[in-house]
């Protein structure tokens, strides 16, 4: 007779007897997974819990600024807003291979937790929210050979230097369990029903070199999407939706000019666990004036798109 209030409870005994009296450091990432992670570490620890919400400069519209201010005012967590968009972004300049950019980010998450966990005194646990798909997914391709699809950076063993013990509440949970178990531990029912964000954010979401101009054309295009998908009813039917902007730019006409800026590619699906996907079924109506949307409000696009490839043959990120 399993139930997610007795999950609740066995998951909060085992980080007790599992952190003792330490500290414990945990990642924000504004995403869903770490978000339920720090809100049950602080159930369980309390103030021996510090969360770092670092600042890559890959996030979404308004995004550091909800996530700090849910956390800190609204869940009383003691919250570190690492702001490390500068250092990021130049390791990232120039960089255009999808493996080479996960690896990067994840290496500077890793320096970045370093640096913070040395600020706090007796700091020897790390927290993540992994979960089982990406435990999976990491280590091998169903019925194929072991082959790595995309190294997830949240998961695969953090360096024996950094010296933390690794404490993963919802190893063994899939996405909408940890909603379940989110909406238990009192988060609001419209951050977790957020869709999912990837940890790397929009390195992901921007295939080719990642440049500021390209990031803030993409956060705007996503935002109008996004509001779109809201303004129709349409989230809660979709699992994740975002815009990827494209490393090319086509020719447009727009009044008398002749224009020359991004494509981009707006991308929804349905999912169970994100391990398949299929895209989602939008009505030509919706997506022409979405499309009309986003090139008359977000500067530098002139041409948009719809992917309709499922998962698999396709992943649901581009990169
Ligand atoms: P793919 O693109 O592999 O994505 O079909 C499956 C799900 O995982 C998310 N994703 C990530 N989440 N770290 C994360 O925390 C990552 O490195 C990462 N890469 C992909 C993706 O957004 C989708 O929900």
């Amino acid at each position: 007779d399993w139930t997610m209030g007795a999950y609740r409870e066995e998951a909060i005994r085992l980080i007790r007897e599992q952190v003792g009296d330490k500290q414990v450091i945990c990642g924000l990432s504004g995403g869903v997974d770490s978000s339920v992670a720090a809100a049950l570490l602080h159930e369980a620890v309390g103030d021996q819990l510090t969360c770092v919400f670092v600042d890559h400069g890959l996030l979404r519209q308004n995004e550091a600024e909800e996530v700090v201010t849910m956390f800190r005012d609204h869940m009383n967590l003691h919250v570190i807003h690492a702001e490390e968009q500068e250092l990021f972004l130049g390791e990232l300049e120039g960089v255009s291979d999808p493996e080479t950019k996960r690896k990067i980010i994840g290496k500077l998450f890793i320096d970045v937790f370093q640096k913070y966990a040395n600020g706090i005194d007796g700091a020897e646990f790390l927290a993540q929210g992994t979960l089982y798909p990406d435990v999976i997914e990491s280590v091998s391709f169903s019925g194929g050979p072991s082959v790595t699809i995309k190294s997830h950076h949240n998961v695969g063993g953090l360096p024996e230097k950094m010296g933390l013990k690794l404490v993963e509440p919802l190893r063994e949970l899939f996405k909408d369990e940890v909603r379940v178990l989110g909406a238990e531990l009192g988060l609001p029912p419209s951050f977790i029903g957020r869709h999912p964000f990837p940890g790397p954010g929009l390195a992901i979401r921007c295939p080719g070199e990642i440049t500021r101009a390209k990031l803030d054309i993409l956060r705007k295009a996503d935002a109008v999407y996004i509001d779109q998908i809201r303004k129709h009813g349409l989230y809660d039917d979709i699992w994740q939706a975002f815009v990827a902007i494209l490393p090319v730019r086509t020719v447009g006409v727009m009044g008398d000019g002749r224009t020359y800026d991004y494509a981009c590619a707006l991308r929804a699906v349905t999912s169970v666990d994100g391990m398949t996907a299929d895209y989602y079924p939008f009505s030509h109506d919706f997506l022409g004036e979405t499309a009309t949307r986003i090139i008359n409000e977000v500067p530098g696009i002139n041409r948009v798109t719809y992917d309709i490839t499922s998962k698999p043959p396709g992943t649901i990120e581009w990169e």
